[in-house]
């Protein structure tokens, strides 16, 4: 999400006539695009901002901007105040950064812009010479997990109209873009109650139908993953057989404290429907350990999940209390030791999984997206269809894009494999090197 939104303000920056520098002490403009789900991210931006303060009171010539989910918040804006920012952009407002310039160079002081703008049907014209497509199909969200501050960063959900997604997906297409990844905090949220609009389980077959080779998306919610949207996936052959499922806690007690709206059984129900369906599956999850009340049978409960799904691979977080979200408010937070704790045991199981899962591909085909070829090391990194980490020998390539891949080697975390073959019809004129 933040890596497209970064792209939008680096499009309209580039629009606007301005220039991106490679080393930021080169730049007259530091924009920090940020994240406050968790608050590390928020304590290395105030480290950041200190740091800059520093260099405008020694004289330095130079602008900061804080944008994001932070600048949202009444802590990013304090933040912002503390470090004399001079602009502060909200999440729903990224297209206000080239008014606020043009507001800071008629030597207006601090700019600011918080709203949630109602214009989800601008067409962002994909960067180019970019392999994969973010494309942003919705906005916010509308459940209210107890732990969560992004009902509050990114505001109620909202669909972009169909028309519009469309015509992204098909500019994508025509300029040679491989894969692209449908975003939003809820995609299946997609079109729930919006006369005219299609279900998600239609959007992606829709979008599938343009042609192009890769459709990836995350993140879903258990709550509305509905067997359409499995079926969409079992019977279109470009849409990637690989899903992020968050599940967040293995234990319905804390799942309810969570106010999660599924328990663990229907979860299950979930993932026995996609496996059953899905042969060959990759599954990947989101969990919180040592959310406050967490005893350690809930934590348990979160290990045999673990054992039951066997997924592909997790996101692992330990809790985080954020100010502002219900759980802050009303319900005390672990030991530290303790949440690190449980963290490192769910780690080394996770470990076990992941290379179990990744063993069984070897001696088999991927198809592999190779977007970058590094100038140092042997090998160049891709990702296969069900979104492994695959390394190749770089002598092997003769330009990006995707290649069929024989996997030689599984590590838990990474995939190495040989080329067997090159998808050159799938290559455009666009990106060939
Ligand atoms: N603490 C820890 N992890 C969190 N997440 C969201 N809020 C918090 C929090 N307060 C995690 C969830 C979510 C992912 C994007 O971040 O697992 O799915
Ligand atoms: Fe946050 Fe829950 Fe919404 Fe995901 S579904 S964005 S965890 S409130």
């Amino acid at each position: 999400m933040n890596e497209y939104d970064s792209n939008t303000i680096l499009s309209e920056l580039v629009a606007g006539g301005h220039q991106v520098v490679d080393s930021s002490s080169d730049a007259d403009l530091i924009l920090l695009n940020t994240c406050a789900v968790r608050g590390k991210p928020v304590e290395k931006v105030v480290t950041l901002l200190g740091e800059l303060r520093k260099e405008k009171r020694a004289g330095r010539n130079l602008a900061v901007g804080l944008m994001g989910c932070l600048a949202q918040l009444d802590e990013g804006q304090e933040i912002a105040k503390k470090f004399e920012v001079d602009i502060l952009i909200g999440p729903g407002a990224i297209t206000d950064i080239l008014p606020a310039i043009e507001a800071l160079e008629a030597g207006n002081p601090a700019f600011a812009s918080l709203d949630f703008k109602e214009d989800l049907a601008t067409h962002i014209t994909p960067a180019p010479n970019s392999l994969t497509g973010f494309l942003t199909i919705m906005r916010g969200c509308n459940h209210h997990c107890t732990y969560c501050i992004v009902p509050t960063t990114r505001g109620p959900e909202v669909s972009r109209p169909l028309e519009s997604i469309m015509l992204e997906a098909e500019a994508m297409q025509a300029a040679g873009v491989q894969e692209i990844y449908l975003l939003g905090q809820n995609v299946n949220s997609y079109g729930l109650g919006v006369p005219g609009l299609p279900s998600f389980a239609e959007l992606l077959r829709l979008v599938a139908q343009t042609g192009i080779p890769r459709v990836k998306f995350t993140t879903s919610h258990p709550m509305n993953f509905s067997s359409d949207i499995i079926d969409a996936i079992a019977e279109t052959d470009n849409i990637c057989k690989y899903i992020h499922l968050p599940v967040q806690s293995g234990s319905d007690r804390v799942l309810r404290r969570m106010a999660r709206e599924y328990k663990r059984g229907r979860y299950l129900e979930i993932v026995r429907e996609i496996k059953e369906k899905i042969p060959d599956v990759v599954l990947s999850t989101d969990i919180i350990v040592g959310f406050p009340g967490e005893s350690e049978e809930d934590f348990e409960q979160t290990l045999t999940l673990y054992e039951e799904v066997q997924y592909d691979a997790a996101y692992m977080f330990m809790y985080s209390a954020r100010p502002g979200t219900p759980s802050y408010k009303h319900f005390d937070d672990l030991p530290r030791e303790l949440k690190s704790e449980r963290l490192q045991r769910l780690i080394e199981r996770q470990k076990h999984w992941s290379h179990v899962k990744n063993q069984r591909w070897l001696g088999r085909d991927l198809r592999v997206l190779v977007k970058e070829i590094a100038s140092s090391g042997d090998y160049a990194v891709g990702h296969s269809d069900q979104n492994h980490t695959v390394l190749v020998p770089k002598n092997q390539l003769e330009s990006l894009g995707l290649y069929d891949v024989t996997i030689e080697t599984a590590t838990p975390h990474t995939l190495y494999g040989v080329v067997k073959g090159y998808r050159s019809e799938a290559i455009p004129l666009l990106m060939a090197q």
